[in-house]
């Protein structure tokens, strides 16, 4: 199968109703969407999720901010994907993220515990098969 890769809109993108921007962002690029769904994920599936962070400062506040409001989950699929979609995102701090992504033309320091980042998107072929198995196990 072609490459894919796990994004996430997160809970201040979907609120800010920046999840169309976002998509339209993946498709203009040339990926393709395989998969959508809007939902409200389990504190379960954030642990897992998230399982690297677990112990850093930022993990509570991380979990806490991803249960705010419902989180919309895409399998966007193309050669090169995974690094693509991380260059379309930009930096993990959107005040440092450069103009032209998703982070830096969308995204601000809200002066909150947790960096409202906007989106995720998965950092390694292994990351994509095992996010894309907790969020869409149908796949
Ligand atoms: P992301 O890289 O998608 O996944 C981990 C998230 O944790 C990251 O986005 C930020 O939202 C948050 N994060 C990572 N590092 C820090 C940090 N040092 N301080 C606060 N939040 C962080």
């Amino acid at each position: 199968v072609a490459e894919r890769t796990l994004v996430l809109v997160k809970p201040d993108g979907v609120r800010r109703g920046l999840s169309g921007e976002i998509l339209r962002r993946v498709e203009a690029k040339g990926y393709t969407l395989r998969a959508v769904r809007l939902l409200d994920p389990a504190p379960a599936l954030l642990q897992k999720h998230y399982a690297e962070h677990e112990g850093k400062p930022f993990f509570e506040p991380l979990v806490e901010f991803m249960l705010s409001g419902p989180v919309l989950a895409v399998v966007a699929e193309g050669e090169g994907v995974i690094p693509g979609f991380r260059s379309l995102a930009g930096a993990t701090n959107p005040t440092d993220a450069a103009p032209g992504t998703i982070r830096g033309d969308l995204g601000r320091d809200w002066g909150t515990k947790v960096v409202q980042n906007l989106v995720h998107g998965s950092d390694s072929p292994e990351s994509a098969s095992r996010e894309i198995a907790l969020w869409f196990p149908e796949l």
